[in-house]
């Protein structure tokens, strides 16, 4: 490709300069780079609209066909995701930050959207997974991680200002660190000549999952539908176990007290029967017939809590993938 490209330039320059002044030479370079960029984001990622666009339609489908027992989080996901892709000009960043169980479907939501806005879904050269137990293991280094992370998120956003980070086990991130990523969340028109505006920041973390499932065991007690619990039900759970929970890291800093978080979005522990729609989706991904009885088998196996009524999988739909290889 190369070489290819050498010699077109020569030639296009070769010819144009025999016959024309500098200026139409210029012109002509300038032209065939356009081109040879063209033709170069056809075949590899750029930060263009081919590569990236939002699909607000295919979200919509995803979370209503693909996810699980989530109706409070797929709704405001939708919500916000779409309001901050349909505004040309956002003040800040998207930040939102989902909590909830474990095994009931924050990476998988993360994976949505990215899917649905990068046509190279979580593959995209734009959209970043940070763990923080595998990239910020030791507390001794959070200095380096920090000036590394910095450098990182203003690199990948100087590049293409419609990039996405997602910072899973948020809730075991040092609070430095947290801190450090601060200033790209905010409404600053740009830092050092780099708007992060358009970026997408998403946090994950289990804190406030046990008073989720306080809130979902309420309702089943009560003898209330799960789907009429509401964002305001939940919302007062998380801000109570999360925000005033001095001792996990994320809530020293003033991410939540500057509002740099747009959205909290909580996910309900998931029930028998969405270990069963899980069990079943999960069959055909790997391309066999979707058989209820030995789903059935496998979610039977499954631990739940409480321990008497057995409402909620401990391990959500996490274990699934593992499990189900020994009842095929
Ligand atoms: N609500 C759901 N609907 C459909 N599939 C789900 C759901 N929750 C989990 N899954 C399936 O289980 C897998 C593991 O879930 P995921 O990694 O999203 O859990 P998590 O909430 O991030 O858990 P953890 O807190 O342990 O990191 C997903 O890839 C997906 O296949
Ligand atoms: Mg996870």
């Amino acid at each position: 490709m190369r070489l290819l490209f050498v010699g077109c330039v020569w030639w296009s320059l070769s010819i144009t300069a025999a016959t024309e002044p500098i200026s139409t030479s210029i012109a002509a370079l300038t032209g065939f780079l356009a081109r040879y960029q063209n033709l170069l984001c056809y075949f590899q990622e750029c930060c263009r609209p081919e590569w990236i666009s939002y699909h607000k339609t295919g979200l919509k489908h995803d979370l209503s066909t693909k996810l699980y027992g989530q109706h409070v989080a797929a709704q405001v996901v939708l919500k916000a995701v779409t309001g901050f892709m349909n505004n040309e000009n956002p003040k800040k960043p998207l930040v939102l930050s989902l909590h909830g169980w474990t095994g009931t479907g924050k990476n998988f939501v993360s994976q949505l959207i990215a899917e649905n806005i990068y046509q190279k879904g979580m593959t995209s050269n734009f959209v970043h997974l940070f763990t923080a137990t595998a990239h910020f293991p030791h507390e001794a280094h959070v200095d380096k991680y920090k000036t590394q992370l910095q450098e990182w998120v203003r690199g990948n956003v100087s590049i293409c200002p419609r990039s996405m980070f997602i910072f899973d086990e948020m809730d075991k991130m040092h609070p430095g660190l947290i801190d450090s990523i601060k200033p790209y969340l905010d409404f600053y028109d740009n830092l050092n000549g780099v708007s992060y505006r358009k970026a997408i920041f998403i946090f994950l973390s289990n804190a406030g999952g046990e008073k989720i499932v306080e809130v979902a065991l309420d309702f089943w007690k009560d003898g209330r539908e799960r789907e009429e619990i509401q964002l305001k039900d939940l919302e007062t759970a998380l801000s109570l176990s999360v925000f005033n929970n001095k001792n996990s890291g994320f809530w020293h800093t003033s991410l939540i007290d500057k509002n740099l978080v747009d959205y909290f979005v909580p996910f309900l522990p998931l029930e028998y029967k969405h270990v069963i729609q899980c069990g079943l989706a999960e069959m055909v991904s790997k391309g066999h017939a979707p058989d209820k009885e030995v789903v059935e088998a496998m979610a039977r196996d499954l631990n739940y809590f409480p321990k008497e009524e057995r409402v909620f999988s401990m391990q959500g739909c996490k274990v699934i993938p593992a499990r189900l290889d020994f009842y095929v």
